[in-house]
């Protein structure tokens, strides 16, 4: 295991420090002054057009920034990654999800702790489009012959809020009569209100989960069965016996896993299992078998498509100088603004209604991954690490918190993600819709960058108390990625750039991006706490005094 590099010891983070000690961002001179801004700092990266001049930066802090990536060497730790090293240092993993996007025939061959990815990777895909394809033609039928309308993912995080995302945005390319739902809470709402109004006679499930021990995941996935048997009985097309029941989970439930040998312990048959590999991290995922029911619902070739931006994007942090590869500055970006300017958040706002799940699914990407307080050799960092993520789409978000970003007393970076063409092109009475939804795209930032002085609000006719309450100060941060259109491979390439935005803000950080030991002990004490809400006195009386309190009060009520 290497020892990480404390970034706050480097030359380049003193540099840093020194230049925030007196930092007085002013957009407006900044962009007055230098005619050749916004050129220098706008850069492609795949599809995507990412300009990042109205971000708070001049050359030298740009200059410092780079000088910590090399600092922190982040060139060997991406290639490290790309190699396959156990860089997953506590759970002695490599960390490879960029290997799942790996075109067929990639060269050369990527063989890692002894296996065959790149064959291994292959022979998965080509197993769940076959899948697929039997689904969306028809061939693939329920136990009383009819044909699937609905697949139903059961998972939760990587195993459900990577697909249910993608879902949301890529509707239009579901085109084979058939769509997908996601339950993934332990709330019994979530599977009865997804499962209300559909038919088990044309339901497939699809169990994801990539431990097969996750307690929400198992629970739902027997509710489900349960659903499935009592339906089945209810139309009379089962009679109850045990041989019934088996033939119908058969046809109705395929699973998700690399832990196979449970999936068949569950009796769902090993033949419709779709595996991955310990070196795909749960909310790096979605473009394993994990988007099975992606490719269900989208197709393989729309699949390939994804999988195929992912690639374009790995390819560019892989081979392009850190001075102009957008996900290597985006993520120096970040540490700027979290390590030296102080911000605590960073909102990510589409304007794409389609995005409407992009933000949760990146909560899961960064602050699982970049929510840790000691180093990957287990020492204390010794800077604030992991930014909150949050966001929703634009315009509605404009009603919303965008208040606050603009004349707030915090600092809060912002990406504005858009696209030129619509899925939908509607127009209102000869007006172009789109148009007047990218108009606030670009007003928004402009807005955030510019501000409008007293002056300005004066010149207006504004007078008194009033003229301070509609100042804007301008100088909030933004980043705007602009794309032609929302693609398969356009999502591809987005939901990469922000996984390795990811990795160089965890680089520089010195921590482990890959682990999530965090979660465990809520997990743990949940199962210590059911038999005391289920009344266990023993359970209960082992209990600190407020949870016996809420206990008594679920009693009350119940
Ligand atoms: O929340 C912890 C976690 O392990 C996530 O990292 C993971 O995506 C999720 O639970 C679901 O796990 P599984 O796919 O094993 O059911």
């Amino acid at each position: 295991m290497s020892t990480p590099i404390d970034a706050t010891r480097t030359p380049a983070w003193a540099d840093l420090s020194a230049r925030a000690a007196d930092f007085a961002p002013d957009l407006r001179a900044w962009f007055s002054d230098d005619p050749t801004r916004v050129e220098r700092l706008t850069f492609d990266a795949a599809d995507l057009h990412v300009d990042l001049s109205k971000n708070l930066v001049d050359d030298g802090i740009l200059t410092s920034l780079l000088a910590l990536a090399d600092d922190v060497h982040l060139a060997d730790r991406l290639a490290a990654m790309f190699r396959g090293e156990h860089i997953n240092t506590t759970e002695d993993r490599a960390v490879l999800h960029t290997a799942l996007r790996r075109p067929a025939g990639a060269t050369p061959e990527l063989v890692v702790d002894g296996q065959h990815v790149d064959a291994d990777v292959q022979a998965v895909l080509e197993a769940m489009s076959a899948f697929a394809d039997r689904v969306r033609s028809g061939a693939w039928k329920g136990v009383t012959g009819k044909t699937v309308t609905h697949v139903v993912n059961i998972g939760i995080g990587g195993s459900d809020l990577g697909p249910a995302m993608v879902s949301t945005a890529l509707e239009p390319y579901a085109t084979a009569g058939i769509s997908a739902r996601f339950v993934s809470n332990i709330d019994p709402f979530d599977l009865a209100h997804k499962t209300k109004d559909l038919d088990p006679e044309t339901t497939l499930f699809i169990v994801a989960s990539k431990t097969f021990t996750t307690l929400e995941t198992l629970t739902n996935a027997r509710l489900a069965r349960d659903w499935l048997w009592t339906g089945l009985a209810a139309a009379g097309a089962i009679d109850g016996s045990d041989a019934q029941k088996q033939d119908a989970v058969a046809h109705h439930f395929v699973a998700v896993s690399t832990a196979l040998d449970k999936v068949a312990d569950f009796g769902i048959d090993p033949a419709n299992a779709f595996g991955f590999w310990d070196w795909v991290g749960g909310r790096y995922s979605v473009d394993s078998a994990i988007g099975l029911s992606l490719m269900v619902e989208l197709g393989p070739e729309a699949f390939r498509e994804l999988l195929a931006g992912f690639h374009a994007i790995d390819e560019h942090v892989r081979t392009t100088p850190f001075a102009r590869n957008v996900p290597v500055l985006m993520g120096l970006l970040n540490v700027w603004y979290t390590n030296f300017l102080g911000a605590q958040s960073h909102a990510v706002l589409p304007y794409a209604q389609q995005l409407s799940r992009f933000a949760a699914y990146l909560q899961q990407l960064t602050m699982e991954s970049n929510g840790k307080r000691v180093r990957w050799d287990g020492s204390p960092v010794t800077s604030d690490t992991g930014e909150i993520f949050w966001g929703e789409p634009g315009t509605n978000g404009q009603h919303a918190f965008y208040q606050l970003i603009h004349q707030g007393t915090r600092l809060i970076p912002a990406d504005f993600i858009a696209f030129v063409n619509p899925a939908y092109d509607l127009n209102d009475g000869g007006r172009d819709v789109h148009g007047l939804f990218l108009a606030n795209f670009l007003a928004q930032t402009k807005a955030l960058a510019f501000g409008k002085t007293a002056e300005e609000v004066e010149v207006e006719g504004t007078t008194g108390a009033l003229v301070a309450a509609r100042t804007f100060p301008g100088n909030r941060p933004t980043t705007s990625i602009f794309a032609p259109a929302l693609t398969p491979r356009v999502l591809g390439e987005l939901v990469a750039l922000y996984e390795h935005i990811t990795f160089t803000q965890g680089v520089v950080w010195g921590i482990n991006s890959f682990d999530q030991w965090g979660v465990e002990l809520g997990k743990q004490l949940a199962l210590q706490i059911a038999p005391a809400i289920e009344g266990d006195e023993t359970a209960t009386a082992a209990q600190d005094a407020s949870t016996r309190a809420l206990l008594s009060y679920y009693r009350a009520h119940r």
